[in-house]
């Protein structure tokens, strides 16, 4: 490795850059191996003193340099592994640089290379260095305008950002097209695609009437199944303007489907990339989970045009600026698409499997690192989701219509720059007019905080007491750790199911939820009016991205599910109370378990993928996770003795579940879907059941309507060692 990719980059050692590119205009001419890269940018020094200019490139060939049409002598210049410094330039002047580079043999999926014969770019965080010089860097912001010059019948479409202002035929069977982006933009959102595809068409018209031309370019052959994308984008576009009062600003919006690509998709102005596994589905090939993602990704790339494009990074320590915030929003999209309770439910889920490890393991890191080797690293679940929740408490600590002002300041205010967190955060003290300085920590400290939570009720006095304290582990390199303000949305139930209206300090009404904040080592809270002994619910909704220990018995956790309103708590006092059931062996709850259960089938059709998510037990991983000495084959024994017993007792609402036919005619909507889920999870606990269940998977395989129907059945087949499975 050459010390330029070794060399640790630190968030305290930034300087702004000492030159700026305002315009860039590049001729590509295409050919697999030898595609000719010409590139005029104005550049303008910032500072008063003369400096070099020093421009990154990676493998790239370099055919000539000129400043203002002058030619630059090998004496001008210097090529350095990653860079080229140009020695003496003027306070301003019109660069060109034409270089070569081979995109057939790029194999590093970044810059420019080619998938399936046809040519696409991706450049983010550092890859357009890898298609000419440039100051490769999110803090420079150019205009760019891009002709592209391509064999007419091998690439028949040719795209890039913005719109396309002019096309027509060359020469010798090539072809050209221009594309002009008015949107200043850093060089990682650049996009390039040329090839034959195949592309649907449709149009949206913004909330000012600007008609907006929708493409989504596929493999030939594939169109078809690119509309659930389609709709999916209309959809986000319209989402972004209620939700956020954001319009989409070009006459233009491609996505373009790839076979090769290292993400899942890339928000490139006016031209996202996607892997094709995240736009194409159908009912006989894509299960509801697949719809789901599509639906969630096109979401989050659309959503980036904001978040991310038109207000982008200052620098790649501010990641999560565009990131957590896109992954919210993206979030929020989700839920009011499909159910609010099981959007959040799945998201607490793949946080606490994906990042809680992260943070608690030797690659912990804060949301916003202050030092990198290689950022390509640092696309962690840690930046995106904990970067996700980070917003989410914002919101809960100011409230939702200070958030609400913040976010449209921040809009306004930063619009067309290169921003930092501390950009982002200062919107909202100015609209919340508090002191965000201790939520900086949320940023800065890495670890997951433990809380634990232990109340006292006086009968008397009417009063209960809840003691909360907050506790981060040292992870590597950050031994000492501060309190973190955490939002805590407590609500109190009596053993009965009453909800109890109680008053906290502070708070001027009874409330059935208190909204507080733990902002202490360790906090006591006075509820006063509280007319039973409570059983507290400490974190409705996951206020907070923390762990928990609340002490409570599974008799309390029982009543929880039962009776909490907070879908959220049901569901989490569920598995609380089936892992210490499989974790202890002791399974004199296993019937009350059953019951509770039974009450969510009882009122499913409210929210059918609720109910779902209810069924689904703890998996193996997540109680190897959680015993002290884990032995995987007792747990799993455990886990299937449990299954079994909740089936038996259930056995006849789960079968009429599971054999009732689904609708012959596939929507991949909520609705439909959450019936699916339903289905599905009836068929996974029954085949707990074994041979007993008889042939109820047989026949759900042989009637299944679409593909996720068939998983399910198949999968429950084979769980419940069936011979018929082979
Ligand atoms: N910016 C992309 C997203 O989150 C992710 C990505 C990063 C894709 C780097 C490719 C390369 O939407
Ligand atoms: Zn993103």
């Amino acid at each position: 490795m050459r010390d330029a990719e070794t060399a640790t980059v630190r968030l305290s050692e930034y300087t702004p850059p000492a030159y700026l590119i305002d315009e860039v205009a590049l001729v590509i001419s295409l050919e697999p191996e030898a595609t000719l890269v010409a590139a005029r940018s104005h550049v303008r020094r910032t500072g008063d003193t003369p400096a070099p200019l020093v421009l990154n490139g990676e493998r790239l060939e370099l055919q000539s340099i000129a400043i203002d049409g002058t030619l630059l002598t090998t004496d001008k210049y210097q090529l350095e592994p990653g860079k080229l410094i140009i020695l003496d330039p003027p306070v301003q002047f019109r660069l060109d640089i034409v270089t070569r580079i081979s995109p057939a043999t790029n194999t590093h999926l970044e810059g420019l290379y080619m998938s399936a014969g046809r040519f696409c770019t991706q450049c983010e965080a550092e890859g357009f260095r890898a298609i000419t010089y440039m100051l490769d860097r999110p803090d420079v912001l150019a205009r760019y305008a891009v002709r592209i010059e391509a064999d007419k019948a091998a690439y028949p479409t040719l795209l890039s950002n913005g719109n396309m202002t002019e096309s027509g035929d060359m020469e010798g069977d090539r072809h050209f097209a221009v594309w002009v982006d008015p949107h200043p933009k850093p060089s990682y959102l650049f996009a390039l695609c040329a090839g034959e595809y195949e592309s649907i068409h449709d149009t949206f018209v913004t909330k000012s009437g600007r008609i907006v031309a929708l493409g989504i370019y596929v493999d030939p052959g594939d169109s078809e199944r690119a509309r659930y994308a389609m709709d999916s984008l209309k959809r986000a576009m319209k989402w972004d303007e209620e939700a956020f009062q954001r319009e989409y600003d070009l006459d233009l919006f491609n996505i373009v489907a790839v076979r090769d690509f290292n993400f899942g998709a890339m928000e490139n102005k006016g031209l996202n990339i996607f892997n094709s596994s995240l736009i194409l589905a159908d009912a006989e090939t894509a299960t509801d989970a697949d719809f789901e993602a599509i639906e969630a990704v096109v979401g989050h790339e659309y959503f980036h045009n904001w978040t991310g494009n038109r207000i982008t990074c200052r620098d790649w320590f501010q990641l999560c600026l565009k990131e957590g915030l896109t992954v919210y929003r993206e979030q929020e999209f989700s839920a009011d698409q499909r159910s609010r309770p099981v959007q959040r439910i799945k998201d607490v889920k793949r946080l606490r499997a994906r990042q809680f490890g992260e943070d608690a393991g030797p690659l912990a890191h804060p949301v916003r690192p202050s030092s990198y080797q290689k950022i390509d690293n640092f696309y962690t679940a840690t930046v995106y989701e904990k970067g996700g929740e980070v917003i989410r408490m914002l919101k809960r600590l100011i409230g939702a219509d200070a958030f609400a002002r913040g976010m449209q300041l921040y809009f306004e205010r930063r619009d067309g720059t290169a921003s930092t967190v501390e950009d982002f955060i200062a919107c909202f003290e100015e609209a919340s007019g508090q002191d965000l300085s201790g939520f900086m920590n949320w940023y800065d400290q890495a670890g997951t905080p433990a809380l634990t939570a232990r109340g006292s009720y006086d009968d008397e006095a009417r009063t209960y007491c809840l003691t909360v304290s907050q506790l981060t582990q040292p992870t590597p390199g950050q031994t000492e750790k501060n309190s973190l303000p955490i939002p805590l949305h407590i609500g109190l139930i009596a053993t009965d199911g009453a909800r109890l209206r109680t008053t906290v300090e502070g708070e001027s009404a009874p409330r059935e939820e208190h909204a507080l904040v733990l902002s202490d080592a360790r906090t006591t809270f006075n509820f006063a009016n509280v007319e039973a002994p409570p059983i507290p619910a400490i974190l409705r909704h996951f206020s907070a991205p923390v762990t928990l220990n609340d002490g409570l018995t599974i008799e309390q956790r029982l009543s929880q599910m039962a009776h909490d309103p907070d879908p959220f708590t049901r569901w989490e006092a569920g598995q609380s109370i089936a892992r210490a059931i499989m974790l202890s062996g002791a399974d004199m709850h296993a019937s009350a378990l059953a019951a509770a259960l039974g009450r969510e089938l009882d009122r499913a059709q409210e929210d059918p993928a609720f109910a779902a998510l209810a069924l689904r037990m703890p998996d193996l991983s997540e109680l190897i996770l959680a015993a002290p000495m884990p032995d995987p084959e007792a747990l799993f024994g455990a886990r299937e003795t449990l299954r079994r017993e909740v089936a038996t007792e259930l056995r006849a609402r789960l079968e009429a579940i599971a054999r009732a036919k689904g609708d012959a005619s596939f929507s991949p909507d909520a609705g439909a879907a959450g019936l699916r889920a339903l289905k599905s999870a009836a068929l996974d606990l029954l085949a707990s059941l074994g041979e007993e269940a008889g042939d109820v998977f047989e026949i759900a395989f042989a009637t299944a309507a679409n593909m996720t129907e068939a998983v399910a059945a198949l999968e429950a087949l084979g769980a419940s060692g069936s011979p018929a499975f082979d």
